[in-house]
C-alpha cells in the first residue's frame, strides 16, 4: 500500500492540504500550515484531558478497550498473572523480554541489594505526624530520595539510569511499609534479603517479635499478582505525569515523586480506596438500588466504574475476582464482598451503565482484598504506586531514548481580556517597564 494521506480542505480559503497518515495518525504540527494568511499561527487542535492524543509512541503496553484486552510487552496480562512472579514481569516490562534464568537471578539479587533506605531517609520520615495520610508521606520520602543520590540527575547517561531504576524499583516496599509502621508507631523493620519481593515487603509490614517472619504463601502470591496487574497502564494519569515531569531532565525520584502524586488522587489509584468507603456507605445489599438511583441523578460516581480507555470489561478485574476467592479461602471473606458483587450485578444490568459502556475496573475488587489481608483503605494507593513505579521508569527510560521527544509543553487557546493598561494617574512604584 503506497502512502496514506488526509486531504483536508479549508472552507475560509478554498485551499487544500495534504497531512500523511502514519499508524493511524496525523502530525498535529502538519495542521500548522493550514492558515488563512501568512501572519496567521495556523490550526491547532484542541483536546483537553487528551482524549483523542498520542502523545508518544511506546512498545511496552498494549491495550484494546473496546475488546478488554491488556498486554506488556506482547504477553496478554492473564498469562503473565498465572505464570510469573512480579520481579520477572518488572523485569519484562523494563527490558522488552523475559530473563532466561541466569539474567533472572542477577536481576533479583539487584534488587534484593538495594532495599535499605538510608538511615537519615529513615529519619525524615520520623518528622510526620502520626495520622500523615501514606500517599503524602510516601511521595515525599521518594522526592527526597532525590538529595541522598544526587547523581540521578544525570539522566541522559544510561547506566546511571538503570542504577536509579534499581534503587527505586527495590525501596519502594521498604518506604510504603515504614509509612504504615510509622501510622502505627511501630518500630521499622529492616529488608530481609533471604526473602522474595513480596514475602520481604510482608516481612517488613507486620514482621514482630519473631525472630524470622514466614508470610503466608497464598497471600504473599497473591499480592504478588496484584502487583503484577498493576505494573503498567500505558498513558495513565500518573503515567502522563511521569513523562511530563521527566521532559524537563528532572531526576527520576523527583519525577516519581510527582507521578505518584498524581496517582494518589480518587479518579486514579485513590479510587480502590474510595470504592471501600462507598460499600461502607451502602451497608447492605438492599441498600444497594436506592444508591443506584442516587448515582443516576448524579449525586455520586459509583467509584470502581468506568474507564477513560475500557469500554468493556477490565481484563485486570477478572484475574482479581479470581484472586480475592484464593486470599478469602485463607482470611475469611470480607462482608463487603457480598455488597460488591451485588452492586456488580445490578449495574451490570442498569441501562444507564449499559448505555455509557461502564464496567469494574481494576479499583472495584483490589481494595476489598487489600483490606481482608490486613491493610488499612489509606495504604491502598501505596499499594498501587509500589508495581507501577516499574511502569513509570520504563516509560521514563523509553522517553529518555526517544529522539523524537522534547520538554512537554501543551499550547492554550486564550480566553482572557485583550491588552488593557493601568490607569494614567496611578503612581510609579519601581522602574517603569522599557526604562
Ligand atoms: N459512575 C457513574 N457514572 C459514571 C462513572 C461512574 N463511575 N464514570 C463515568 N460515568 C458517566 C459520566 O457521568 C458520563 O455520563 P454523561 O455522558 O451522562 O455525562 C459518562 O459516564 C462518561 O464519563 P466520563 O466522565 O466522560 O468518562 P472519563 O473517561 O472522563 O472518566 C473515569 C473515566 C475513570 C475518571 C470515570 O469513569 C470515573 O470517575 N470512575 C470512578 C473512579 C474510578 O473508579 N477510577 C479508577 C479508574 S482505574
Amino acid at each position: 500500500m503506497g502512502e496514506q494521506v488526509l486531504t483536508i480542505t479549508d472552507e475560509r480559503t478554498g485551499k487544500s492540504y495534504k497531512a500523511p497518515i502514519t499508524d493511524g495518525t496525523i502530525r498535529a504540527m502538519d495542521l500548522r500550515q493550514i492558515k488563512e494568511d501568512a501572519e496567521d499561527f495556523g490550526i491547532m487542535t484542541y483536546d483537553p484531558a487528551f482524549l483523542n492524543t498520542a502523545s508518544c509512541r511506546s512498545s511496552i503496553t498494549y491495550i484494546d478497550g473496546d475488546r478488554g484486552i491488556l498486554r506488556y510487552r506482547g504477553y496478554p496480562i492473564e498469562e503473565l498473572a498465572e505464570k510469573c512472579t512480579f520481579l520477572e514481569v518488572a523485569y519484562l516490562v523494563l527490558n522488552g523480554s523475559l530473563p532466561g534464568e541466569s539474567e533472572l537471578k542477577e536481576w533479583v539479587h539487584l534488587v534484593k541489594h538495594h532495599t535499605m533506605l538510608h538511615e537519615t531517609t529513615k529519619k525524615f520520615l520520623e518528622g510526620f505526624r502520626y495520622d500523615a495520610h501514606p500517599m503524602g508521606m510516601l511521595v515525599s520520602t521518594v522526592a527526597a530520595l532525590s538529595t541522598v543520590y544526587p547523581e540521578a540527575r544525570h539522566v541522559l547517561d544510561p547506566e546511571n539510569r538503570r542504577m536509579q531504576i534499581v534503587r527505586l524499583i527495590a525501596k519502594m516496599p521498604t518506604i510504603a511499609a515504614y509509612t504504615y509502621r510509622h501510622s502505627l508507631g511501630l518500630p521499622y523493620v529492616y529488608p530481609d534479603n533471604d526473602l522474595g519481593y513480596t514475602a520481604n515487603f510482608m516481612n517488613m509490614l507486620w514482621k514482630m517479635l519473631e525472630p524470622k517472619y514466614v508470610a503466608n504463601p497464598v497471600l504473599s502470591r497473591a499480592l504478588s499478582i496484584l502487583f503484577i496487574l498493576h505494573a503498567d497502564h500505558e498513558q495513565n494519569c500518573s503515567t502522563n505525569a511521569m513523562r511530563a515531569v521527566g521532559s524537563s531532565q528532572a531526576d527520576p525520584y523527583l519525577s516519581t515523586a510527582a507521578a505518584a502524586a498524581a496517582l494518589s488522587g480518587p479518579l486514579h489509584g485513590g479510587a480502590n480506596e474510595q470504592v471501600l468507603l462507598m460499600l461502607d456507605e451502602i451497608g447492605s445489599v438492599s441498600r444497594i438500588p436506592e444508591y443506584i438511583d442516587a448515582v443516576k441523578a448524579g449525586k455520586y460516581k459509583l467509584m470502581g466504574f468506568g474507564h477513560r480507555v475500557y469500554k468493556n470489561y477490565d481484563p485486570r478485574a477478572r484475574v482479581i475476582k479470581w484472586t480475592a476467592e484464593q486470599v478469602f479461602q485463607v482470611t475469611g471473606r470480607n462482608a463487603k464482598l457480598d455488597i460488591a458483587l451485588a452492586l456488580e450485578k445490578i449495574a451490570l444490568e442498569d441501562e444507564y451503565f449499559i448505555k455509557r459502556k461502564l464496567y469494574p475496573n481494576v479499583d472495584f475488587y483490589s481494595g476489598i482484598i487489600y483490606q481482608a489481608m490486613g491493610f488499612k483503605p489509606d495504604m491502598f494507593t501505596v499499594l498501587f504506586a509500589i508495581p507501577r513505579t516499574v511502569g513509570w521508569l520504563a516509560q521514563w527510560d523509553e522517553l529518555m531514548r526517544d529522539p523524537e521527544q522534547k520538554i512537554s509543553r501543551p499550547r492554550q487557546i486564550f480566553t482572557g481580556s485583550a491588552e488593557r493598561h493601568m490607569p494614567a494617574e496611578r503612581p510609579t512604584i519601581g522602574v517603569p517597564v522599557g526604562v
